[in-house]
């Protein structure tokens, strides 16, 4: 992990409210996987707290990540011009653990498609992925282009204005018993990890599904307990440092 100075390539809108930022960094922070997070300046100045985004793609000394406008933190970040200089403290949290698995579903929902996305870049040439995204509406819908690694894509929106109407969960579990994957990988609202988890265990389903979560963030790195949530068997975990990608029975959702 690296507390370094990048600088903005591009930063440019790809959805309504969601911008794809690409940041150039010139030192050596090495290897980032799928699932991990950054912790990055707003360029508002020090009062505003770093936020944490995750990971979307790597590409050579450039680090893509995509965030929606939610607040000042999102906002500021909007407005950060080609060349500005930022900080970035990277890589943080775990990795999808893949080991071993060939044949993966992949669950997103909204923003939580991004992590995600990194994760099919990384394993494509060695698993097989069978991606199914769900968007609130067709405005919201973006980086389908990205998911083209994937064998198969199945995208739905909440209104069927784009794909079919549902959602993720849904669309995966009426393809689970002819898919047959090995694994189970989801990154979306609290409302979707919710359903996903007890769909599961109503199903008794024995494949190992690992989600990644979101909390509110202070340092990233395991100091300030600020993204502590409660694990099944009643102790705490620390977002940043012992997730964001956590066994789905692991933590409660
Ligand atoms: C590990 C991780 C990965 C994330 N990856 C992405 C991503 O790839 N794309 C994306 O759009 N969003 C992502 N988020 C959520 C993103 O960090 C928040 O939407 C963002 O911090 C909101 O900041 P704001 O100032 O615009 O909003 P405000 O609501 O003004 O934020 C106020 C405070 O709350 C915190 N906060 C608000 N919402 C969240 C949230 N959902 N999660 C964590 N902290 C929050 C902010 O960091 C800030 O400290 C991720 C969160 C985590 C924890
Ligand atoms: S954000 Fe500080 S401990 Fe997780």
């Amino acid at each position: 992990m690296k507390d370094v100075v990048a600088t903005v390539k591009s930063n440019k809108i790809i959805a309504e409210n969601v911008y794809m930022m690409t940041l150039t960094i010139s030192e050596n922070v090495g290897e980032i996987h799928g699932g991990q997070f950054v912790n990055l300046a707003t360029g508002g100045g020090e009062h505003l707290l770093r936020r944490p985004l995750g990971v979307m793609k790597v590409e050579g000394n450039d680090i893509s990540v995509c965030y929606q406008l939610k607040g000042e933190g999102t906002k500021k970040l909007s407005e950060a011009q080609e060349g500005q200089k930022l900080k970035i403290l990277l890589p943080l949290g775990n990795g999808f653990p893949l080991e071993g698995k060939k044949k993966i579903a992949v669950i997103g929902g909204g923003v939580g498609i991004f992590p995600l996305i990194a994760t099919i870049r990384e394993h494509c040439a060695d698993k097989e992925f069978y991606s199914y995204m769900g968007f609130r509406t067709k405005s919201a819908v973006c980086l389908l282009d990205e998911l083209e690694k994937s064998r198969s894509l199945t995208v739905v929106t909440d209104d069927g204005s784009f794909g079919e109407k549902g959602n993720a969960v849904e669309a995966y579990l009426k393809d689970a018993a002819k898919l047959g994957a090995d694994c189970i990988i989801a990154c979306g609202p609290p409302v979707m990890l919710k359903v996903l988890k007890q769909k599961l265990n109503e199903r008794a389903n024995k494949i190992p599904c690992f989600v990644s979560l979101e909390e509110r963030m202070g340092c990233g790195i395991g100091a300030c307990l600020v993204c502590v949530c409660k694990k099944q068997n009643g102790e705490n975990a620390r977002v940043c440092k012992d997730g964001p990608v956590f066994k789905i029975n692991e933590v409660n959702l």
